[in-house]
């Protein structure tokens, strides 16, 4: 077990971030010193705790503790983050098999499924992360939840073309009843993803019911590109909180 060091206070909430900060370290750098080795493909996660795992990535790449690594990156963002610590870079195209994909998560339930995409990365990473041998989500334990869809939005990839429509349709679905939907914004304008698509954000006032009936009928409107439903995938996930890293396996 790690044990997460407290700092003396400076302010209550400066101190309460950094020691977030300092448990997504703790568990990025976890993953990768417990599931990558050399000579593996790996996929690279987005968000705040998955840029740790890439961090720690390109340390032991550099040090020479790890060799004949090869990365595929879930955004643009990871990709230019992995390009500035030297990783190699493939593709799904030449590597479609993947060894390891770790990445960090928005909700986890007690089965270990989970809700993702609140960076807007979720097409991508689900692309990716299917693929591996073993996915390893790592958060902090704020992220566990009773229930998926209840700690925020729940997002839904959309094309751009006639997104009120699409948006009209999840609103009205069966599996996703009495949920509010919400176009994701930025700087005024519709939040456009790597994939130059929109995300309509799903708010709900209980846990998704049948998650499984939600991820299907979501996947039968023509118009939506990807949920972020991430159901069945995970192999373990690494969970940091005050007293050290808890690892749940499926
Ligand atoms: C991005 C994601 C992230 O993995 C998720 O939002 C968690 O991010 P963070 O580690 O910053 O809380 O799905 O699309």
């Amino acid at each position: 077990r790690v044990t997460v060091a407290v700092r003396p206070a400076a302010s209550a909430k400066s101190v309460m971030m950094a020691d977030v900060e300092e448990l997504k370290k703790v568990v990025g750098y976890k993953s990768v010193d417990d599931y990558v080795s050399s000579g593996m493909v790996v996929g690279l996660g987005t968000g705040s705790t998955a840029y740790f795992a890439v961090e720690r990535l390109g340390q032991k790449l550099a040090s020479g503790e790890l060799k004949d690594v090869v990365a595929i990156p879930t955004s643009l963002r990871t990709k230019e983050q992995a390009e500035s610590l030297n990783i190699p870079l493939v593709t799904l195209d030449t590597h479609p098999k993947l060894d390891v994909a770790i990445d960090g998560a928005d909700e986890v339930d007690p089965a270990l499924n989970l809700v993702k995409g609140r960076g807007g990365a979720l097409l991508r990473e689900k692309m990716v992360e299917v693929m591996a041998d073993k996915f390893i989500v790592i958060v902090d334990d704020s992220k566990l939840v009773d229930g998926l869809g209840i700690s925020g939005a729940m997002p839904v990839e959309v094309t751009p073309f006639c997104w009120e429509f699409t948006l009209n349709r999840l609103k009205q679905a069966k599996s996703l009843t009495g949920c509010d939907a919400k176009l994701r914004m930025a700087d005024g304008k519709p939040y456009v993803t790597d994939n130059d698509n929109y995300i309509v954000d799903l708010y709900f006032t209980e846990p998704i019911k049948d998650a499984q009936a939600a991820a299907t009928e979501i996947n039968s409107m023509v118009g939506v590109v990807e949920h972020g439903l991430f159901l069945d995938m995970t192999t373990a996930v690494l969970i940091a909180g005050k007293n050290g890293v808890e690892v749940k396996l499926k």
